[in-house]
């Protein structure tokens, strides 16, 4: 495959092995090539939401024009909120009326939510079908789009119906990320930081440095931090596809951050700006059971703070915060027994999977939360 990327990873998973590659202006260049670099199929059905098609629904059909006998485009609404099954059925609706059999292959054009919802229809149409990801928030680029999980959220609980279903193809254009509103690049970051912590403090160091670049989407800057990111995840997925341990740390602030979400409402917070607040909560509990030492944990926090980003979580209970948060955590899929188990940094670079006495969990929430 032949691509102007300015890299190419290998995710490794034998059979299901695939390739991200990272570049400018990958749409524009794939309509011109003449290669097959798409899985082949008998028809293409890109998904997409109302956001996203009148930017980059055109050329990602004129790039698959040349490759497929049929590209259909079914485009949903936009929004965490519409991560359900009433939407994910308009995608099975698109496959039926437009009769695709098993050999369609689904495009999955957005960011995150649009990527897990596509996977998992693609997972479930005919009981399997093959996906490619064309991720276009740098959340997307550097983490939902790669790894396979996919799904959908349930009222009282994110991310809770889904499946597994590797895409055969990732394709991020860093060019797209120029249309992304601030706010939504500010949320790709907080899962780029999570990397330094769980996996690498130089490219934690590197961010420090190249921060103001990273917000003021300098190409360079932008390509180096998705690369890594993708590495790392990379690594991480081929040692542990299935979650039965490593791939855990990939959650890190997660366990709070999905508290924040389903606790205020999908779409209330972005999934990254509960990730931000859920690392320095995260952190702050690594420091109390003597893990990491304070210096550690406002380092972390002033990174995430100068990406413009939450370090507070918010007050889901007036009542009883605490309690509050503890019940939403309990939901999550990494709890045993109803045991709430937290990744947390055992020395910066390196992180665990842990349950923590509730004692101690709640005096975090109550020093890192507003109100
Ligand atoms: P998102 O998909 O809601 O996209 C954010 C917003 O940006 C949307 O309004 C979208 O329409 C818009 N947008 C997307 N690309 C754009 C562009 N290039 N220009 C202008 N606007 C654009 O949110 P997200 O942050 O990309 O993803 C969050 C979702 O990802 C959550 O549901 C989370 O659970 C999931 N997630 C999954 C994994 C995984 O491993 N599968 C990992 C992390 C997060
Ligand atoms: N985003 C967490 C994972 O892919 O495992």
């Amino acid at each position: 495959m032949m691509l102007s990327s300015s890299g190419k990873i290998t995710i490794d998973l034998g059979r299901r092995s695939y390739a991200i590659n990272v570049g400018s202006e990958l749409l524009a260049y794939l309509a011109k090539k003449a290669d097959q670099v798409f899985p082949p199929a008998t028809s293409a059905l890109i998904v997409t939401n109302t956001t996203i098609a009148p930017l980059y629904g055109q050329a990602l059909a004129d790039a698959l024009a040349p490759y497929y006998p049929h590209v259909h485009t079914v485009t949903l609404p936009d929004g965490e909120e519409h991560k359900t099954w009433q939407t994910l059925n308009l995608i099975f609706d698109a496959l039926l009326t437009h009769g695709c059999d098993r050999k369609v292959v689904l495009y999955a054009l957005g960011g995150g939510v649009i990527g897990d919802m596509t996977g998992f229809a693609a997972a479930c149409y005919m009981r399997g079908v093959d996906f490619v990801q064309v991720p276009t928030t740098l959340l997307a680029q550097v983490d939902s789009s790669v790894g396979g999980k996919t799904g959908i959220n349930h009222p009282l609980g994110k991310n809770m119906v889904g499946a597994f279903h590797q895409p055969r193809l990732v394709i991020c254009d860093l060019s797209t990320l120029n249309t992304l509103p601030t706010r939504e690049l500010a949320a790709g970051i907080a899962e780029v930081i999570k990397y330094g912590p769980i996996a690498d403090m130089a490219f934690f160091a590197w961010l420090e440095e190249h921060m103001d670049a990273l917000l003021a989407r300098e190409p360079q800057a932008l390509a180096h931090a998705v690369q890594r990111s993708c590495e790392i995840k990379a690594e991480v997925v081929g040692a542990d596809e299935r979650e039965a341990g490593l791939r855990a740390i990939l959650n890190f602030g997660h366990t709070f951050g999905h508290a924040i979400e389903a606790g205020l409402g999908y779409g209330q917070w972005l999934h990254g700006e509960g990730v931000a607040a859920g690392m320095v909560m995260a952190a702050e509990l690594s420091q109390r059971l003597g893990l990491v030492d304070a210096a550690f944990v406002q380092r972390l926090r002033r990174l995430i703070e100068r990406a413009g980003l939450p370090v507070r979580g918010p007050v889901l209970d007036a009542r009883d915060n605490a309690a509050r948060y503890l019940e939403l955590m309990r939901v999550d899929k990494k709890a045993e027994a109803g045991a709430i188990r937290f990744v947390l940094i055992e020395q910066p670079g390196r992180a665990v999977l842990r349950p923590a006495p509730d004692a101690l969990v709640r005096e975090v929430i109550d020093t890192c939360c507003a109100g």
